[in-house]
């Protein structure tokens, strides 16, 4: 979750720290800072609050440093605070760590090192790495700082990315990972560390991806990566091949927006090349159709929206193909004892392709012999690499904390999988598999029509906007898409939404509605229609202010509703792709109109790698 890069080489380090962390700040934003090695001693400065009150804070320095190491911060041991901001040093300041990830043994750790005489400053579970690293050095055998590294992380339980300094060895970094990713990466004038590819991109397209347990040292002319026992190993090149405006906001006021109108690209580009001869092909998953045909049971397991696109895929995978298919947030799966055959199928999905709840029960399913597929956006990401087949969503580099052009990303691959399980199974013939494609496909433009009329969603923004609460409904499919909705709402503009099932309205959530209570109705043209029309009804009897999505061309919902919001006509399987556009714009809308960073919402960072 948070944001770690390092640099040795000759140009200024303290430039390219700072440029990394600007675009590293997504993974975590409550505090930042660098140790910036000079003149055989290592200097620390932390700042609460963004990258740019550190950038701030360093502009009244002059420092001349070539090698040196930053990070931006999303607090877990520890509150948001500048003792709490990494680097994180020794007693004797000569070792800077930064880190990414979770040390589940610090107390313990912690308690030791104090009973050794280790005086520490912060609240986090990250100085003990800076102490245990600085007691391997006091080792009269002299060793390096690699070697040091690696008997100090020995001892950690958890997962970690980690950079180091000391100043016995200048113009030296020395990373390695476990359960977080780690990139190193070259250009002509030095060395690079980051935790995500995207610090890199603009050195670098050719990036090394660290595997667990491996480490590297850099330096100003050389990259070299080792395995567990310390022996030099050769780590594959990957080359990145995302147009650096995915790291820009190309005019945008904000990423948000800037990915809600990428949409339609990621639907064309997720799609292509996927039917081939009228029949459809995902190579990557690596598994025959007579292996898909045998299976018969399915799983999605994910994290927050990601979950919301398997509630949504789960539909189409019963109705298409006619296997049982069961949801479940990773965190929970994990725990639990499910069912599973080697014919069970187990799909992980995630943006990022590092959440540790969803590798966690990726990692437990393969143990139990489930076929695993993965649906991530990012290429190498453990999720990938860990699953025995992948599909990339396309969606490029998601930067806003709020998901997305990814979302649909996967709610399409998703769709796809459908099909093609449909496909294996005979379960619906080619010609049904090619009209659904094709209206698959023609989403792209319907969502292109949507984003031309984006105010549409203002004036329902606007009478949103001071409410306390909202409830957001739908059946069926629009019970899916209203759960994507509320979420959004909630996760960037504080207002606190629940998403139901619009039929358990009356179970419960109705004793909340009064006047002018925001409901948010998924009311598209579907079989259960006219069921939502009672539900609104229901709800407008007590008072509610009712915003409606709906068809377009479909005047009888505008007497049920206070504010509607159109969008063109799709057969209800493919509504998700276009219902939840608009819950995207209008989420951004209120949380604007609310004063709030629609990127970088508090508390939350953009990846999830601690349980
Ligand atoms: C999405 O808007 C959220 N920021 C969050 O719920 C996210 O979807 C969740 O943490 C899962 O992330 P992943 O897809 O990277 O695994």
């Amino acid at each position: 979750m948070c944001g770690i890069v390092g640099y040795t080489g000759s140009r200024q380090a303290q430039e390219i720290l700072l440029q990394g962390l600007a675009r590293l700040e997504y993974r975590g934003y409550d505090s930042a800072g660098v140790a910036l090695e000079q003149a055989g001693s290592i200097e620390v400065v932390c700042r609460k609050g963004k990258v740019e009150a550190l950038a701030h804070t360093l502009s009244h320095f002059d420092f001349q440093s070539h090698c040196g190491i930053g990070h931006t911060r999303w607090a877990t041991h520890g509150r948001p605070s500048e003792a709490n901001a990494h680097p994180h040093t020794s007693c004797a300041g000569d070792v800077a760590v930064v880190h990414n990830g979770i040390i589940e043994n610090f107390a313990e750790l912690k308690e030791g090192l104090i009973a050794r005489g280790h005086q520490f400053r912060s609240e986090t579970d990250t100085e003990v790495i800076a102490h245990l690293v600085e007691e391997a050095l006091e080792d009269p055998s002299q060793p390096t700082l690699l070697q040091a590294v690696a008997q100090a992380t020995e001892v950690l339980i958890g997962s970690f990315g980690l950079a180091v300094l000391w100043d016995q060895e200048p113009g030296t970094v020395v990373a390695c990972r476990r359960d977080s990713p780690i990139v190193v990466g070259r250009d002509e004038t030095g060395s690079y560390v980051a935790s995500d590819i995207i610090a890199l991109i603009e050195a670098t397209r050719d990036v090394m991806i660290l595997e667990d347990n491996q480490f590297a040292v850099l330096t100003p002319d050389s990259l070299q990566c080792y395995n567990q026992d310390l022996e030099p190993i050769s780590v594959p090149l990957t080359t990145i091949d995302w147009a650096i405006d995915g790291a820009e906001k190309g005019g945008y006021p904000d990423f948000m927006l800037k990915e809600i109108h990428e949409q339609p690209r990621v639907i064309r580009d997720t799609l292509a090349g996927r039917l081939i001869n009228g029949a459809l092909t995902i190579d990557e998953l690596e598994m025959t159709p007579e292996a898909l045909n045998l299976v018969d049971r399915v799983y999605l397991i994910a994290c927050g929206t990601s979950y919301h696109a398997a509630l949504i895929a789960k539909n189409l995978i019963e109705a298409w193909a006619r296997i049982p298919c069961e949801v479940e947030v990773a965190s929970e799966f994990r725990y639990r004892d499910p069912i599973i055959t080697p014919t069970t199928l187990v799909v992980a999905i995630s943006q990022s392709g590092e959440t540790a709840d969803t590798l966690a029960a990726l990692r437990d399913a393969r143990v139990k012999g489930a076929h695993v597929f993965g649906i991530t956006n990012v290429v190498g990401s453990p999720v990938a690499r860990e699953s025995d087949g992948v599909i990339y969503t396309k969606a490029n580099k998601e930067i806003a904390v709020a998901s997305t052009k990814s979302f649909l990303g996967q709610v399409v691959s998703l769709t796809l999988l459908a099909l093609l399980l449909a496909q294996s199974k005979g379960t619906l013939t080619s010609g049904q598999i090619r009209l659904l494609f094709k209206e698959l496909v023609d989403t792209a433009e319907q969502v292109e029509t949507i984003l031309s009329r984006e105010a549409q969603v203002e004036p329902a923004a606007r009478a949103c906007k001071d409410a306390t609460s909202a409830l957001f409904i739908g059946r069926g499919m629009g019970a899916a898409i209203s759960q994507e909705g509320a979420l959004k709402l909630k996760e960037i503009s504080y207002l606190h939404a629940e998403a139901y099932a619009a039929g358990e309205m009356k179970h419960g959530p109705i004793a909340l509605i009064d006047e002018g209570f925001p409901v948010i109705a998924i009311a598209t043209k579907s079989p259960v229609y006219e069921k939502v029309l009672s539900n609104l009804q229901e709800a407008k009897a007590r008072g509610a202010l009712i915003v409606a999505i709906a068809t377009e061309g479909d005047e009888e919902i505008a007497s049920y509703a206070d504010q509607v919001i159109y969008i063109p006509k799709v057969r209800d399987a493919l509504s998700p792709i276009t219902a939840s556009v608009p819950l995207q714009l209008l989420a951004r809308a209120v949380a604007l109109q609310r004063g709030c960073d629609v990127d970088q919402p508090r508390n939350l960072a953009k990846s999830v790698t601690v349980e």
